[in-house]
């Protein structure tokens, strides 16, 4: 049975927690959060949930990293959110120091976890953590792939009028503007989509889920919480079940896709050892092109990451 902690009590943080809680699949959920009554008043509301969602993974929450210890995954959602007008990248001055720090508490306590990281920038906050943790890059990825997924497919259910269900879709690249949809491999109940949509409508779509987390902003001010969340639940539910479950995750290229030593969302095999398996997809040189773009776009920031020298 195992012990997952969450690093930020706030809306994201809270939403892993409680959709974890509803799996029922770990013995307990820790939430970690300088304002460590703002973690145990969730973690608590969360708990008395479970003799109604009937559940028994318990939850605590804390400021104090020794509750951590023992974690098997830590999923990190500490740092600033965005304002409007704001890009993930101008995150990443405050961001890269909380993350990091986050880390290295973290691994004080627990000697060889799997972390995911849902801190944006995302693509270059998963290399703070793997750099602060020492850790083996299959144990360190970063969520955002679901999600970006999840918004596209979500888009798509509505033109097409079907269940979200059906669609099955993967996407590259970083986190941002830059990232990667790929309609080529987009599939309908495994009919390709381009034999449902006409191309206008879809390239539509497209742009859309590019620019989905920026849309939620300048409706609420903040960024998005529940399909967040959910998604980063449903990485550490593949990870404890040892599902083998195929997601696109950040993760450290080290040579697939004639990329290395860059973060940047690709298929992944997530089980028992967090990456089992980077899964390379025959790209044509359109989609080559799109994904070398973004993945150079991640690596300047990365740099920018590097010359803070935290
Ligand atoms: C979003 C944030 C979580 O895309 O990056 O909504």
């Amino acid at each position: 049975m195992s012990k997952v902690t969450v690093v930020g009590a706030g809306n994201v943080g809270a939403t892993v927690a409680n959709v974890l809680a509803h799996e029922d699949i770990v013995k307990e959920v820790v939430m970690i959060d300088i304002k460590g009554d703002i973690a145990r008043g969730k973690a608590l509301d969360s708990w008395q949930q479970a003799p109604i969602d009937y559940y028994s993974t318990y939850l605590s929450g804390s400021e104090d990293y020794s509750a951590t210890e023992g974690s098997d995954i830590v999923v990190i959602t500490a740092g600033l959110p965005r304002k409007p007008g704001m890009s993930r990248d101008d995150l990443i001055a405050t961001n890269a120091q909380i993350v990091n720090g986050v880390t290295a508490s973290i691994l004080k306590y627990s000697d060889n976890p799997i972390i995911i990281v849902v801190s944006n920038p995302l693509d270059v906050m998963t290399y703070v953590a793997y750099k602060a943790s020492g850790l083996d890059s299959s144990r360190v990825m970063g969520m955002a792939g679901i999600l970006d997924t999840a918004r596209y497919r979500a888009f798509l259910a509505e033109a097409l009028k079907v269940s979200p269900k059906d669609i099955q879709a993967v996407l590259m690249g970083g986190h941002g503007d830059t990232m990667v949809p790929l309609p080529r491999y987009t599939t309908v109940a495994g009919i390709p989509v381009t034999e449902l949509i006409d191309a206008e409508s879809l390239d539509k779509i497209v742009e859309r889920t590019k620019f989905g987390g920026g849309e939620l902003v300048q409706l609420m001010g903040t960024s998005a919480w529940y399909a967040p969340g959910a998604a980063a639940a449903q990485m550490v539910s593949s990870i404890v079940k040892d599902e083998r479950r195929i997601f696109p995750c950040c993760v450290k290229l080290q040579g697939e896709y004639g990329i290395s030593d860059i973060f940047v969302g690709a298929p992944v095999i997530l089980g028992k050892n967090g990456i089992e398996k980077i899964i390379e997809l025959q790209l044509n040189a359109d989609e080559m092109q799109l994904l070398n773009d973004s993945a150079e776009h991640v690596k300047q920031v990365m740099e920018v990451y590097d010359r803070m020298a935290l």
